[in-house]
C-alpha cells in the first residue's frame, strides 16, 4: 500500500476512503504543521494530501524526501505550493476543481449581499435591540438592474453570473479570454480590467492568485469603478491592495466590501475591522459538508490515478 500523508483533518467519510485504499498518515488533532513537520513526516511517504493551509514553497519542496512523487492538494487554489519547483523535482501536483463551484459562487452572493445590503450593522443593531424601525434604516443598495462586473468568468465566475442573473443583474466580466457564447449567456467581455471596472456597479472577485492578478484592485485601478460600487472577494486576499481598499471605503468610493478571503490570513488588516460597511467571513468558500467530501474524494481520486500510472484528472503542473 502507498503511503501518504495526510497534513489536516478530513471528515470521516474521506477518512474511510483513504484508509481503505492506502496507509496514510492522518492528522486526527487537525495539528497545523510547520514546514518542518510537514518535511519529517512525509520522509518515507509516495505522497501527500495537502491543504490550502500548508505552505509548500520552494525550500519545502526541496527538501521533501525523493519518495515524495504526488502533492494531491484539497483545494482548487494552490497557491499555497511552488508547482514550478515541484515539477523539477518530477513532483505531480493536483488540485479539485468542479466540486467546488456551487458552494464558492453561493458564498459570492453572500458577499455581494451581505455587503450592500449592511448585514454587519444589521446585525449588531438588531443585538441592541434598541432600534425602530424608519424609512431610512440602514438603507442599502439593490441588486436588481444594477451591472456585475465579475472578474475571472472560470467555474466559479460563470455560477455567480447565473445566480446574479436570478437577481436581475446585468452581467459583465473580464477574463483571459473571451468565453463562447454557450458559455457567455449574454454577458459582455471586457478585454481590460479598465472597461471592466467602468461598468461594474457590482464586482464579485472570482479569478485566481497568480502574479497577474497580485493586487489588481489597488489605488490606480479601484479609482475606474463607479463611485458607491460594491465588490466581493471570495478568490484569495492578494487581488486587493488592502491600504488602497480601506481608503476607498472610507471616502465611500466603494459604498461596501464582502470579504472571505485575506491577505495573510487569518490575519486581517487592523483599519479594516474599524469599518462598518464591511462583511466578512472566514473562507467559507467551500465550507459545506457535501462540498468537502467532495474535495476529499476529488483528492483521494487523484491519488488514486497516479499510483494506477494514470495521469490524474486534475494535474495542475
Ligand atoms: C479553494 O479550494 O481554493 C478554497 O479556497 C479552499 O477552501
Amino acid at each position: 500500500m502507498k503511503k501518504i500523508l495526510v497534513t489536516r483533518n478530513l471528515l470521516e467519510e474521506n477518512e474511510k476512503r483513504i484508509l481503505q485504499l492506502f496507509d496514510a498518515n492522518l492528522n486526527k488533532e487537525d495539528k497545523l504543521y510547520s514546514p518542518e513537520e510537514v518535511i519529517a513526516l512525509s520522509e518515507n511517504c509516495d505522497g501527500i494530501l495537502s491543504f490550502t493551509t500548508s505552505v509548500l514553497n520552494r525550500e519545502t519542496i526541496n527538501k521533501l524526501s525523493d519518495s515524495v512523487k504526488i502533492i494531491a492538494n484539497y483545494a482548487v487554489g494552490f497557491g499555497n505550493i511552488d508547482i514550478a519547483s515541484a515539477k523539477k523535482r518530477g513532483i505531480v501536483v493536483t488540485n479539485t476543481p468542479e466540486v467546488l463551484t456551487d458552494s464558492t459562487a453561493d458564498i459570492s452572493i453572500l458577499l455581494l449581499l451581505g455587503a450592500s445590503r449592511r448585514a454587519y450593522e444589521g446585525r449588531k443593531a438588531a443585538e441592541l435591540q434598541n432600534w425602530v424601525w424608519s424609512s431610512n434604516l440602514l438603507l442599502g443598495k439593490q441588486m436588481s438592474n444594477q451591472k456585475l462586473g465579475i472578474l475571472g468568468m472560470g467555474r466559479i465566475g460563470r455560477a455567480v453570473a447565473q445566480r446574479a442573473r436570478g437577481f436581475g443583474m446585468k452581467i459583465h466580466y473580464h477574463n483571459r479570454s473571451k468565453l463562447t457564447s454557450d458559455l457567455e449567456h449574454g454577458a459582455i467581455y471586457h478585454p481590460d480590467i479598465k472597461s471592466l471596472f467602468r461598468q461594474s456597479e457590482f464586482l464579485s472577485i472570482n479569478c485566481p492568485a497568480t502574479p497577474d492578478t497580485i493586487n489588481l484592485l489597488n489605488e490606480e485601478t479601484i479609482k475606474y469603478l463607479p463611485d458607491g460600487a460594491v465588490v466581493a472577494n471570495a478568490a484569495r486576499g492578494d487581488v486587493i491592495d488592502d491600504n488602497a481598499m480601506i481608503k476607498a471605503m472610507k471616502s465611500g468610493k466603494i459604498f461596501a466590501l464582502g470579504l472571505d478571503v485575506y491577505n495573510g490570513e487569518p490575519k486581517i488588516n487592523e483599519e479594516y475591522l474599524k469599518l462598518n460597511n464591511l462583511f466578512l467571513l472566514p473562507h467559507l468558500g467551500s465550507a459545506t459538508k457535501v462540498t468537502r467530501i467532495g474535495m476529499g474524494d476529488r483528492a483521494i481520486d487523484n491519488l488514486q490515478d497516479f499510483f494506477l500510472n494514470k495521469r490524474p484528472k486534475d494535474q495542475v503542473n
